[in-house]
């Protein structure tokens, strides 16, 4: 049965990467991480993003969190400084369903920590969750989100585009999904894909 409400809190540890709760002392590395053109672009994040967007984001992590609603967990490298976040949300019990998002700050891109976190996050949501259709929510041009879906197992889903407007003018969002392999139930790729990352540097 899925879970819910959401537990909370939650640390998970993967390989080469941990996922923790944000806390109230993380604000000055949350704006550093938000206030930036490419999450502007790709998100719906306020710009600029400002100390006060900062404590009104972490407001409503936190509340999301305690109300069991959502799982919002920074990115750490080990438990420490946030270098980017990763979401679950939208759940739906009756359809076994949640979709997922993430950032990761610009300087720490290309080390595979979307990869390493999106993936864990996704063997969490299917093996304890017991979840069994994630979805992303992707603007087709953003080819780094595409790569880092690939990697994670997920594909592009058989349901019409999104469009949305946004300040960059309209946007067209696929979806993208990720489900349970019949052939492979415990899903190797999954579970593998962020030590092969990380094994390959
Ligand atoms: C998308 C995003 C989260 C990727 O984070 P990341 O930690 O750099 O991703 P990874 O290091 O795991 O990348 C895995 C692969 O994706 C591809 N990729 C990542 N960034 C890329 C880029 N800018 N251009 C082309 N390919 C890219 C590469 O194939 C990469 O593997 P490689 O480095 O071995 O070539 C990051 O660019 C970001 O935060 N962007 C802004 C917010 C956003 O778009 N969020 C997703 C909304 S749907």
């Amino acid at each position: 049965m899925t879970v819910s409400p959401l537990p909370y809190p939650l640390r998970l540890a993967g390989t080469g990467v941990v996922l923790r709760e944000w806390r109230g002392e993380d604000l000055d590395d949350l704006v550093a991480l938000l206030d930036e053109p490419d999450i502007a672009r790709w998100t719906l994040m306020p710009s600029p993003f400002d100390v006060e967007a900062g404590l009104a984001y972490l407001r409503r992590a936190h509340q999301g969190r305690i109300g069991g609603s959502r799982i919002q967990l920074a990115i750490t490298a080990d438990g420490g400084r946030p270098l980017g976040e990763v979401l679950l949300f939208n759940v739906s019990s009756e359809l076994h369903e949640a979709e997922l998002g993430y950032l990761v700050g610009r300087p720490f891109r290309r080390r595979g920590l979307a990869t390493a976190a999106l993936s864990l996050l996704t063997g969490y949501a299917f093996d304890t969750l017991r979840l069994r259709r994630l979805l992303l929510r992707i603007d087709r041009g953003n080819s780094a989100s595409t790569s880092v879906a690939r990697r994670c197992g997920y594909r592009p889903a058989a349901e019409p585009p999104i469009q949305q407007d946004g300040p960059y003018g309209p946007a067209t969002l696929d979806t993208w999904e990720y489900v349970e392999s019949r052939s492979d139930p415990q899903d190797d790729r999954r579970k593998n894909v962020a030590a092969r990352r990380y094994g390959r540097r």
